[in-house]
């Protein structure tokens, strides 16, 4: 077998940059059709498919062989002079002076017109799907933006467990987790970790897994995503809405910018995302519940909202909304009381535009110790297993806030997919943990 570095890229190939020239390529057969002497054999890697014209007399006879037993997902590897050709896929075609079989393989299982539970079945061979190969790269670029944004402010990047035994969104969606005969959970989020980071390195964000027991099965809920969450210290509401928006800013732009076709492929023009520019609109939370009221949804103040509602409210806005002060009472215990709008707190969702819905929820975090013990006591929660977490209130606290954005909301939202299992690779819902 050829070094790495003897094989060329498709995706270069397509950019012209072989033309005329001898290459060899190696990958999977997208498709294959042989009609006389003449091997029609289109090749996939990573970066692309290109079309390779194989003539049997071209070839010596096993190559020939080998180029018209191959079918789909047989992996190959071929060699030829690249040509440009506005009949192939793509503009070019190989003409091929040899092709090896690397492995036939067995009829490939999946053709066209198959269900969504047959694809989530054989997720682990559809992942190599034109579509959800498009989205595996959509989905890492966004998460290098994010990444790059925080480093460029300055973040440092921490690590918090994932076994716990201190919840952090509430008991309903719990996984419950037997740890050598005592009770642990999976981590809901990172947040109240990220708090303790915070005050060691100031300014930190988590990118984890999250894990919820969501008994709905819904477009955008998975009992495990990927969640990002930065926590700064010395933070307020405005400095913490701030922040998300020139996020959101920064990864949208760099998106539309420098791949504007994983966004086309995926469904979404580029321009939606141009348009996403700091700063977003800011609802106050009763102010949300009067507009929506006065179009006819039955919500009443001191409801959460829900799919329909976001919904209403952004479909059709262009760019993310704010929607903030939460009553008090259905926000999370952590979350510190606005003392000039008693009985709400100083949190905030950020809708995606279009009727993507929530996709970050942050908040300022309760900094002073009795105010925390106090709602740790009034929702009933186990004082011992917080004590670690008030402990952070007893030393040096200060004030701060943070919020965590859902991953694949982003990308569902991003690269306008319509249901949230296509943004994570093995998504696991109430009905599915395998493959
Ligand atoms: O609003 P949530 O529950 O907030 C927290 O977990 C905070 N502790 C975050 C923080 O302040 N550090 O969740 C935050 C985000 C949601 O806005 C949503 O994007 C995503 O996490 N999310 C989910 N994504 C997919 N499936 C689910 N079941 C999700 N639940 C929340």
């Amino acid at each position: 077998m050829a070094k790495a570095g003897e094989y060329s890229k498709i995706g270069d190939i397509l950019a012209g940059k072989h033309t005329g020239k001898k290459v060899k390529i190696r990958g999977w057969v997208h498709r294959q059709r042989t009609s006389g002497g003449l091997a029609f054999v289109v090749m996939r890697d990573a970066t692309g498919v290109l079309q390779c014209a194989v003539k049997k007399d071209a070839v010596d006879e096993k190559d020939w062989k080998d180029a018209t037993n191959v079918f789909v997902e047989s992996s190959a590897e071929c060699e030829g002079i690249v040509k440009e050709d506005k009949r192939a896929p793509g503009g070019f075609e190989l003409g091929v002076s040899g092709f090896n079989a690397i492995f036939i393989g067995e009829a490939f299982p999946i053709a066209k017109d198959q269900s969504v539970e047959f694809l989530l079945d054989t997720r682990h061979l559809w992942l190599r799907s034109q579509r959800l190969t498009n989205i595996l790269k959509g989905r890492d670029y966004i998460t290098r933006y994010l990444r790059q944004f925080f480093f460029e402010h300055d973040f440092f990047e921490c690590t918090p467990p994932i076994i716990t035994r201190s919840a952090c969104e509430g008991g309903a969606t719990l996984f419950k987790l037997d740890y050598f005969g005592d009770m642990a959970y999976l981590s809901q989020s990172g947040q109240m970790y990220g708090e303790v980071f915070s005050f060691s390195l100031g300014n930190i964000f988590i990118l984890a897994p999250s894990f919820r027991a969501e008994p709905s099965r819904t477009i955008r809920h998975l009992a495990e995503y990927w969640h990002l969450e930065p926590e700064m210290a010395f933070y307020s509401q405005k400095m913490n809405m701030e922040l998300q928006e020139d996020m959101i800013e920064f990864v949208c732009q760099k998106m539309a910018k420098e791949h504007p076709d994983i966004l086309q492929a995926a469904g979404r023009d580029p321009n939606d995302l141009l348009m996403v520019k700091a700063p977003f609109p800011r609802i106050d939370y009763g102010k949300a519940i009067e507009m929506l009221q006065e179009k006819g949804l039955k919500i009443e103040y001191g409801q959460d909202m829900g799919a329909d509602e976001e919904a209403e409210l952004t479909k059709d806005t262009k760019i993310p909304i704010f929607v903030h002060n939460h009553p008090k009472a259905f926000k999370a215990f952590y979350m510190r009381e606005d003392k000039s709008k008693p009985g709400t707190v100083l949190s905030n969702d950020l809708l995606a535009p279009q009727g993507h819905g929530e996709i970050i929820g942050g908040s300022e975090r309760i900094w002073e110790h009795d105010e925390l013990m106090a709602r740790v006591k009034e929702q009933n929660l186990p004082e011992k297993e917080y004590q670690w977490y008030l402990d952070l209130r007893r030393y040096g606290s200060v004030p701060h806030a943070g919020f965590g954005l859902g991953i694949e909301r982003l990308v569902k939202w991003m690269l306008n997919l319509d249901h949230i299992r296509d943004a994570i690779p093995f998504p696991r819902t109430i009905n599915r943990a395998y493959p």
